[in-house]
C-alpha cells in the first residue's frame, strides 16, 4: 500500500513495535515524526536510509503540551503538514511485575491513565490544527487486547486501554465532520522485549497455543492493519477498534 508523501507523527517509537511500526511507514514512502522519551536517533535514521520515506527523531513527553507541539511543528516543517497520527506510546514495559489490584498504589494507578489515557488525548488535541488544515486525516490508537480479557495483574494498564478504546469511539464522533477518521488497533500478546520483561516464557508460550493461529506473535503482525487504517483505503472506517491476536479474543 502506497503512503507516498503522507506525513505521519507516530509515538512510542523506540519499543519493539513502535520499530516495526516506523519502518512499515517509512517502506509504504510516509514520511514520519518519530517520537519517544527514550532516543530514537539511530532508529529514524536507519528507516529514512532504506526509504522511500524519511524518518526523524524528536525527544517528546506525549503528557507534555509544549513537547507535543514541537513534535507537530517538526512534521509542519519538515514535511509540510500532517496527514496522520498514530498514538502507540504507553507505559507498558513500564509496568513491572503483576500485582493484584489492592496492592497498586495511588502513583502506579496515576502514572499509566496519565500517560496512555490522558497522554493519547494530548497528542490527538494537539495534532488536530495540522490535521484540520490538511481538511482532514487519520488518528490511530494502539489499544490491547488485555482491555477485552481483563488480564489480571495489570488493573491500571487493562482500564486504561478501555479508556482508550472509548476516547476513540468519542473522537470518531466529533471528528468525523473535519473528514479525520480516528481508529484504535487492539494487539494481542507480542513475544517482544517488553512482553518478556514482564511475563515468564510459559505465560507468553500459553498465550500463543490460546490463539486460533496458535503461534507467537510477533511486532510484523501488526502493521499490516496499521498500514490500512492510515492509508487511502479505510476512509469510511472511523470509530473501530480491529483486534489483531490471531483470533485469540472476539469482538
Ligand atoms: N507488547 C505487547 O504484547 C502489547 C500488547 C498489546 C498492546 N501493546 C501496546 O503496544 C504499544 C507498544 O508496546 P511495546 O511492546 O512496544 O511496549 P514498550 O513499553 O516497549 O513501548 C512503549 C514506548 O512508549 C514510550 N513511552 C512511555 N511513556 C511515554 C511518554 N510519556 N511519552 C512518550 N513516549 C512514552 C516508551 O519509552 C516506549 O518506547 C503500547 O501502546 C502497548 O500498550 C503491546
Amino acid at each position: 500500500m502506497s503512503l507516498r508523501d503522507r506525513a505521519v507523527l507516530l509515538t512510542g517509537c523506540t519499543g519493539d513495535i513502535g520499530a516495526a511500526y516506523l519502518d512499515a511507514m517509512t517502506s509504504a514512502g510516509a514520511n514520519v515524526v518519530a517520537v519517544d522519551l527514550d532516543d530514537g536517533t539511530e532508529l529514524a535514521a536507519r528507516a529514512s536510509e532504506r526509504g522511500p520515506g524519511k524518518a526523524v527523531f524528536q525527544r517528546c513527553d506525549i503528557t507534555d503540551d509544549s513537547d507535543v507541539h514541537s513534535a507537530v511543528r517538526a512534521a509542519v516543517e519538515r514535511f509540510g503538514g500532517l496527514d496522520a497520527v498514530v498514538n502507540n506510546a504507553a507505559v507498558y514495559r513500564g509496568l513491572g511485575r503483576k500485582r493484584p489490584l489492592e496492592e497498586l498504589t495511588l502513583e502506579d494507578w496515576d502514572t499509566v491513565l496519565r500517560v496512555n489515557v490522558r497522554g493519547t488525548w494530548q497528542v490527538i488535541r494537539g495534532a488536530l490544527p495540522a490535521l484540520r488544515r490538511r481538511g482532514g486525516g487519520r488518528i490511530v490508537n494502539v489499544s490491547s487486547a488485555t482491555a477485552r480479557m481483563g488480564t489480571a495483574g495489570f488493573a491500571h494498564y487493562v482500564a486504561s486501554k478501555a479508556a482508550v478504546e472509548g476516547l476513540t469511539r468519542a473522537a470518531a464522533r466529533e471528528l468525523g465532520k473535519d473528514g479525520i477518521t480516528v481508529n484504535a488497533v487492539s494487539p494481542g500478546l507480542v513475544d517482544d522485549g517488553a512482553t518478556r520483561a514482564l511475563n515468564d516464557p510459559g505465560y507468553v508460550a500459553a498465550a500463543a497455543g490460546a490463539r486460533s493461529l496458535p503461534r507467537d506473535m510477533r511486532p510484523d503482525d501488526l502493521v499490516g492493519a496499521l498500514l490500512w487504517l492510515i492509508g487511502p483505503d479505510s476512509g469510511f472506517v472511523s470509530g473501530q477498534t480491529v483486534i489483531v491476536d490471531g483470533g485469540g479474543v472476539f469482538a
